[in-house]
């Protein structure tokens, strides 16, 4: 076993208690009023950076802040690489089903429960101990490194957006790796080769120019709240494919090859029942669960709310409904002009008793990842190292919008490898991190550096 690997071991302990330090901090980027504890998050991170011996620095944005670190000693002929992940975390609500409060990490049956546990903190801290250990047990590391972290991606990546293109020779490096997903079980390791963009939108539905008595108009005023509620039933057809004009238009089809490989490890349905507690699946009748949720874009209704909803009741006919909508993008659509059809489309089916507005909120790009690069092939020895097992090359329906910037903006191949499981509960109550793989994770990272290193 290599010094790095028994000093991760030896130092397991103290890592865990360290990844609670930094759960304990509640930066969600959404919520303006958390703004001070997300740079407080920035910052210890900085600290921490700079305690395992990178120059590590907090740069300043419009928006959150961005933390910046590397150690460039392995020399010309090393591999540099950019590691990404995220900082900030989703908001905690609904705060009642959670059994330990947020942000007092707790454990409980060999998992860390917390906001962020998984999604990101506790899988983008794997990569600072698996560099510390390089560090302190060799010496030295195997490759050149620089770490990019944001503190805004579960709220659209704005600022890293921007970032990237403005600063392509401080981020050059020969791979990016990120680590924000997850695997299905212990033992099924997985990397991403695609993710999915999202279009956020807002729809307003207006009616009368005030709140009415329903008892004096009711019958001769079309309600805002059923009128939204019918336009968002025109969204879709009765098979589950979205009804507007010319969304399916730019969607890149799976080939035969992709279709079998991603047949060879298909959700399974009982799986997917026990991980939803949804009756029955529901979607594109003639594409798997696996290339619905990995290859078709979507369009969801997120929220629906208008008129009166609080205790009893009220005989009101409401002013106004609004609908937060989203869709999941696949390559090769446009967010604007996927977002021009649905307007245009909702437009037309609009009754001419109410009027409604479709807003464009945020976009971010859909990823697609060739998988037969070196890299890829470093993650696979690194997860068989780690883990005991091959991993699997599949898709995923979520979304980082920075993956098609590093591509794109640095000509970088991206490494999606994870170290979560599909039950961590992210972004729902009682998130958490299982102990097990943050420690595998850890090592599956050194071996990560040291092979890429070989193949170079
Ligand atoms: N880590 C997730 C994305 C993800 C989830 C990747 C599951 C792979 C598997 C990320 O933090 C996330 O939640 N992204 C948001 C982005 C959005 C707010 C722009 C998402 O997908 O909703
Ligand atoms: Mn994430
Ligand atoms: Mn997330």
């Amino acid at each position: 076993m290599s010094d790095a690997l028994t000093y991760a071991q030896q130092e397991r302990e103290r890592f865990k208690q360290e990844l609670h330090e930094f759960l304990r901090i509640p930066s969600i980027s959404t919520d303006p009023t958390y703004k001070e504890q997300v740079a407080q998050a920035a910052d210890w991170l900085v600290a921490h950076l700079k305690g395992i011996g990178l120059q590590a620095e907090r740069i300043d944005t419009d928006g959150h802040p961005l933390v910046y670190a590397e150690w460039l000693e392995a020399g010309d002929d090393a591999p540099t690489v950019l590691i990404y992940g995220h900082y900030d975390v989703q908001p905690v609500d609904p705060i009642d089903l959670w059994e330990t409060a947020p942000f007092e990490p707790s454990e409980r049956e060999g998992k860390i429960y917390a906001r962020g546990a998984t999604d990101d903190k506790g899988q983008l801290f794997i990569h600072l101990k698996a560099v510390e250990a390089l560090l302190k047990a060799e010496g030295r590391l195997p490759i050149n490194v620089k770490f990019l972290l944001e503190g805004e991606e579960e709220s659209g990546s704005r600022s890293i957006s921007a970032f990237v293109p403005a600063n392509k020779d401080k981020l050059k490096a020969d791979v990016c790796v990120v680590s924000d997903s997850s695997m299905p079980a212990p033992d099924r390791p997985k990397i991403l080769h695609a993710l999915r963009g999202i279009l956020a939108m807002e729809l307003h539905v207006n009616g009368p120019k005030g709140d009415l008595h329903s008892g004096m108009y009711g019958g001769t005023v079309h309600n805002p709240a059923q009128a939204i509620a019918e336009i968002v039933a025109k969204l879709h057809n009765e098979d589950g494919s979205v009804a507007v004009p010319g969304f399916y238009d730019d969607v890149l089809p799976l080939d035969e090859e992709e279709r079998a490989r991603l047949a060879e490890t298909p959700e399974d349905l009982a799986e997917w029942r026990e991980k939803t507690g949804a009756p029955a699946p529901w979607g594109e009748p003639t594409y798997s669960l696996r290339e619905r949720i990995g290859a078709r874009p979507t369009l969801e209704v997120n929220g629906i709310s208008g008129g009166y909803t609080a205790e009893g009741f009220k005989t009101v006919i409401p002013a106004k409904a609004t609908a937060k909508l989203s869709c999941r993008l696949v390559a090769k659509q446009d967010a604007h002009r996927i977002y021009e059809q649905i307007r245009d489309y909702i437009a037309s089916i609009t009754p001419h008793t109410v009027h409604s507005e479709l807003i464009m909120l945020d976009s971010g790009p859909w990823a697609l990842i060739d998988i037969n690069t070196p890299p890829m092939q470093a993650a696979v020895k690194a997860y068989k190292a780690g883990f005991g097992a091959e991993p699997i090359f599949s898709r995923e329906g979520g979304s980082i919008p920075i993956v098609a910037g590093f591509q794109a903006e640095l000509n970088t191949p991206v490494v999606m490898m994870g170290f979560g499981l599909d039950t961590d509960n992210l972004h729902a109550p009682n998130e958490h991190m299982v102990i097990d793989q943050f420690y595998k994770g850890i090592d599956t990272a050194i071996h990560f550096y040291k092979a890429l290193a070989e193949e170079a």
